[in-house]
């Protein structure tokens, strides 16, 4: 599982975003849009996932956020070091079909979850918009490879530093509001994608979400990844990533997925260990 590629997409005050090819036959066999992959890099590490955006016969490349140990600890491998493990494709795939008029919404690194979908819908005929968002420009990525994909595509950042100010959700209720779509995907920070699912059911569109839920074994076993959709209890590795939007208890979703997060003691060790 050897890097044979690797690129900075963007570097904002420290935090990269890093795309890496991956030599990964028994994955790039399989792999198909909306699955994602769990890595390990190192036989002490732990493993984490990732979506698999984009595949050829042999290799897989994944684009990361250098968010915390394992994804900096990745970020420091360079061309011809290798993976301790890759485990996948994992999760159900994106269900792919000619809805006429989707929309596909992207927020921070959820940029790169949606563009294997965006690209899928495309090909399967749909006409696809696709709305961007970033707090601000130095973290905008893949918007030259969205537009490829895209017969429309609209960018906004929070502080207004590129293209329009405002959320992604600003330009979703505007297009919503003019026009008929069969559905809207989206992919982003858990707050965008619950307005993404306040908004879509303002105007009964049919959504479906891909949730970044916390993962341990990625195999159903932990249930680590619980999450509750439609009342009943779902486990985001094998039944999901993908969930309709309007069906998510997203309260509770924000709540699991911040149990990590009160570590500061953690985070100041953080640059020792590295
Ligand atoms: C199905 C799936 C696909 C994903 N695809 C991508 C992708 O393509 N690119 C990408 O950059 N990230 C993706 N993620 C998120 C990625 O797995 C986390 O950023 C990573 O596990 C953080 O690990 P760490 O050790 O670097 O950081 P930690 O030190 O473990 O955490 C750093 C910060 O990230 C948060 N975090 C930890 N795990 C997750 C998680 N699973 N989801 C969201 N936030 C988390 C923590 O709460 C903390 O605030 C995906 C998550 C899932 C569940
Ligand atoms: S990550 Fe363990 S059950 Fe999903």
């Amino acid at each position: 599982m050897k890097i044979l590629e690797k690129e900075v997409l963007s570097d904002y005050q420290g935090t990269r975003v890093v795309r890496m090819k991956v030599f990964a036959p028994h994955v790039a066999a399989k792999a198909r849009p909306g699955q994602f992959v769990t890595l390990m890099v190192s036989e002490e590490g732990e493993r984490i996932p990732l979506t698999i955006v984009e595949r050829d016969s042999e290799c897989i490349k994944i684009i990361f956020q250098e968010a915390g140990l394992t994804t900096k600890l990745l970020g420091k491998l360079n061309i011809g070091d290798s993976l301790y493990a890759i485990a996948g494709p994992l999760g159900h795939p994106t269900e792919i079909k000619n809805y006429g008029k989707v929309i596909i919404v992207g927020g921070g690194v959820g940029i790169a979850e949606i563009y294997p979908v965006a690209r899928a819908f495309k090909e399967a005929g749909n006409h696809v918009t696709t709305i961007l968002g970033a707090r601000t420009k130095g973290l905008l990525i893949l918007e030259k490879e969205l537009k490829g994909v895209s017969n429309e595509i609209h960018v906004l950042t929070d502080d207004g530093s590129y293209s329009r100010k405002g959320f992604t959700t600003d330009a979703l209720d505007e297009l919503l509001s003019k026009d008929k779509y069969g559905m809207v995907y989206s992919v982003g920070p858990i707050p965008m994608m619950k307005r993404v699912a306040q908004v879509t059911k303002k105007y009964g569109t049919f959504t479906i979400v891909s949730l970044n839920a916390i993962m341990v074994d990625a195999t159903g076993m932990c249930g680590c990844c619980r999450v509750t959709v439609d009342g009943k209890t779902k486990f985001s590795c094998v039944d999901g990533p993908e969930f309709p939007a309007q069906a998510v208890d997203w309260d509770e979703l924000t709540k699991r997925n911040r149990v990590y997060e009160q570590k500061e003691k953690h985070l100041c060790n953080l640059n020792k260990i590295l």
